[in-house]
């Protein structure tokens, strides 16, 4: 019989040991397991932590921890990941949400009012998470969510409608190749942009996640350069194109964005200084 402080010192000490993860990582993880198998928020489990769990609960969670000590990405077992605070449906056609995206975000509900009236493109969508979270905050909006990946383009349909949204579309599209004639106010990606010859990639952590939501040819920035070089054609006079990279690519990504003759370029800087994103107008 396990209590809930119990098995939580459980499934930290295992994942920091059998995996390596920090304290920190290793919490993280134990609260998105307790919170998902016994459906309660964190803060209703640390009230009580003497609850005894249940037997089948117990199981599940051990279930749980054997598939994630054979390396499985959690997202990928839960099958649903948290960004910007809702949880969304994921699975191994996507990449897992990450945390440095919500700089995006950030920058677009900074500099948007929330009735705006305008025409959005989420390139390269996987779950949906950016194209969504922004449908959900711009009602008035209509946001055009595309990919490449009819298996992405699924979840990303189950995520629209899991949150009920009428103002977003999915798109199946090489980039640009099955645009309609729309003009966007804001194009929006973030797009595969690591070297896949990178002799410093650690592999292992990557290998369950799709290579084409990853990697990128031309030093990672092959598919950057085409969505740079070709957003001119799709957005307004004056519309917007904000492109999430590598924390070591500003300098060339700035100067793609200079040869497309974007203007009023700008970079910004996430939480631990670096510059992870690049904006211009047309
Ligand atoms: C880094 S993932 C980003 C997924 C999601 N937007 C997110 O932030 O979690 C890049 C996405 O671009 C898609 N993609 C790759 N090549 C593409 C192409 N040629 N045209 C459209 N989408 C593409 C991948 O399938 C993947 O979903």
């Amino acid at each position: 019989m396990s209590t809930l402080s119990s098995i939580q010192k459980e499934i930290t000490s295992s994942l920091a040991i059998k995996l390596g993860l920090s304290t920190r990582e290793s919490l993280i993880e134990a609260k998105f397991i307790l919170e998902y198998v016994l459906k309660r928020t964190y803060a209703q489990l640390y009230s009580d932590r003497s609850i005894i769990l249940l037997k089948e609960e117990e199981l599940y969670i051990r279930n749980i921890i054997k598939q994630r000590l054979q390396k499985k990405p959690l997202g990928y077992i839960l099958k649903e990941w948290d960004f910007y605070g809702e949880t969304f449906l994921i699975n191994s056609d996507v990449l897992i949400p990450r945390q440095d995206t919500e700089l995006l975000i950030d920058l677009i509900f900074k500099e948007y009012k929330k009735e705006t009236q305008i025409n959005i493109c989420d390139l390269g969508t996987g779950s949906g998470i950016i194209g969504i979270t922004l449908a959900r905050r711009f009602k008035n909006s209509q946001i055009m969510l595309t990919d490449t990946s009819k298996e992405a383009l699924i979840i990303a349909q189950e995520n629209i409608n899991k949150f009920k949204l009428k103002n977003a579309k999915t798109l199946y599209s090489n980039w640009y190749s099955e645009f309609p004639e729309v003009e966007f106010d804001l194009i929006v990606s973030n797009p595969p942009y690591i070297d896949i010859d990178d002799p410093f990639l650690k592999k292992d952590n990557l290998q369950y996640e799709p290579e084409k939501a990853l990697f990128s040819g031309n030093h990672g920035y092959a598919d950057i350069e085409i969505i740079v070089n070709n957003a001119r054609d799709y957005l307004k006079e004056g519309g917007q194109l904000m492109i999430e990279h590598g924390y070591n690519q500003s300098n060339l990504v700035k100067l793609i964005f200079e040869n497309a003759k974007f203007l009023s370029i700008k970079q910004h800087l996430d939480i631990n200084s670096k510059i992870r994103v690049t904006s211009g107008l047309v």
